[in-house]
């Protein structure tokens, strides 16, 4: 599986605060059947990564997975802020890319009034790609979802989150995980994880939980390969659930 989604790089932002930390989390990705991590630390006002920080963490990091003997393949990203990346060069934003191409992970803001669709339209025009990281986690995209909709025509693709789609963030987020699965509206599957105990890996558990084990393959492999060949994942993604799997997930 590839998960697009991950604080790895230790001593960035948030995620692992040293390389200790990073490879229990490196070893908890491989031992969840993850083979592909793009390495996304955030990139915002409070942690500015650039490209050169990122990529110094990355060579740092591939390094400390070979002496560990973790299989794990890691490509180039960032979780870039919409107000922060409206304020950067088109050459800045291009050393953020998921592994170097065109498509941002672009974190849908958490405030309730951020100018999302303008935002993203001039990124569009810029040239730039948008995976949505996680839109049910967003007060304005679950206040209005038809927004989400309207993205999604305009040529954005969507990341949900594992932890979300658990209930992890609790049930108002989880049901919006769950209906913009049912609705087409997912794209990619990831983890966001950012440590191996605190929002840990995993992507094939929570979708056979909230059964959408036959999802795997297209959420965890086919389309995240595809956003990192450069290519988009169809509009519409057509889910079956497999229902009664557990109750309390009963949307
Ligand atoms: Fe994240």
């Amino acid at each position: 599986m590839i998960d697009l989604h991950c604080h790895l790089l230790p001593a960035i932002d948030d995620g692992p605060p040293d390389l200790g930390a990073a490879l229990r989390l490196a070893q908890a990705q491989a031992a969840a059947g993850v083979r592909t991590v793009a390495v996304t630390p955030h990139a915002i006002a409070a942690w500015p990564n650039d490209e050169a920080r990122i990529a110094r963490g990355l060579i740092e990091m591939r390094t400390a997975l070979r002496a560990a003997s973790i299989p794990l393949e890691l490509v180039h990203g960032a979780e870039v802020d919409l107000r922060w990346a409206l304020g950067r060069s088109d050459e800045e934003l291009s050393g953020l890319t998921l592994d170097g191409g065109r498509w941002l992970l672009l974190e849908s803001p958490l405030t309730a009034t951020a100018p999302l669709e303008e935002g993203v339209a001039t990124l569009r025009r810029r040239g730039f790609e948008i995976l949505l990281a996680h839109p049910e986690r967003a007060p304005l995209l679950q206040r209005e979802p038809q927004q989400v909709a309207r993205l999604v025509r305009a040529g954005v693709r969507t990341q949900v989150t594992a932890g979300a789609l658990e209930g992890r963030f609790g049930r108002h987020v989880q049901r919006c995980a769950l209906a913009l699965m049912e609705s087409g509206l997912a794209h990619t599957f990831a983890s966001d994880s950012h440590s191996a105990e605190r929002r840990r890996p995993g992507l094939r558990e929570p979708l056979e939980q909230a059964g959408f084990g036959a999802a795997v393959r297209l959420l965890c492999e086919e389309h995240p390969a595809m956003v990192l060949a450069g290519q988009a994942p169809p509009e519409t993604v057509a889910l079956k659930r497999r229902r009664g799997l557990l109750g309390r997930l009963r949307g």
